[in-house]
């Protein structure tokens, strides 16, 4: 009997810069959905450009390997992203890693992205796209939207502006905040990026 095929394996490197709630929820999708036995597919570290990220501890009180590369000490972007790279690599023997930003608050260099066209995603916290860029919930009460949501979208050169894989529409109540929409449309976040990487491992294939 011919023995089912094996996937290869394909790390998932999350790059995070703070609470990394997203990254949470990859990581429990991960386990929940089989994506290992499914896709070859587990989440091989967790990295951060800050030392003091809470969802470092997190990881590391999964048994998932972390890694921090302090933007803070490198004297340019351009230093910086080779560094992050090289800290990548050292879970990506074979260059096949899903790279995934979750609340990575670092803008990547155009070789950075080059490097991993195609297999570099993130959330971005718009319906994209409208409101690229930072400050996207206060943006959109302001100028009187009635939906709000987030987007999982692949990363190109163009800041916010990749092909989407998912989004969430969240509706902005009378009366929201900046912080209560944050809050409701940080629970979509939760559920599409889990499911935008599930649709990419699919279609990537073994
Ligand atoms: C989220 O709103 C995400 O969309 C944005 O960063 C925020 C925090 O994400 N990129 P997390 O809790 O650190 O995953």
């Amino acid at each position: 009997m011919n023995e089912p095929v094996r996937p290869l394996p394909r790390p998932l490197v999350i790059l995070i810069s703070g609470t990394g709630s997203n990254m949470q929820a990859i990581v429990r999708a991960a386990q929940a959905q089989r994506w290992r036995e499914r896709f070859g597919a587990f989440v091989a570290a967790v990295i951060s450009n800050r030392p003091d990220a809470k969802g470092l501890a997190w990881a590391a009180g999964q048994g998932v390997p972390t890694a921090v590369v302090d933007h803070t000490v490198y004297p340019s972007r351009e230093a910086f992203d080779t560094a992050l790279a090289e800290a990548i690599g050292r879970y990506d023997p074979h260059g096949r890693a899903l790279v995934l930003l979750a609340g990575f608050m670092r803008i990547l260099t155009p070789g950075f992205v080059q490097r991993y066209a195609g297999r570099l995603l993130n959330i971005h916290p718009s319906l994209l796209p409208a409101f690229p860029g930072l400050h996207t919930h206060r943006r959109a009460i302001e100028a009187g939207c009635r939906f709000a949501g987030a987007t999982v979208h692949q990363v190109t050169a163009e800041l916010d502006h990749g092909p989407i894989l998912e989004q969430a529409v969240v509706p902005i109540l009378p009366g929201d905040t900046p912080e209560a929409l944050a809050a409701r449309v940080l629970t979509q976040e939760h559920l599409i990026y889990p499911r935008a990487i599930e649709r990419w491992l699919r279609e990537a294939g073994a």
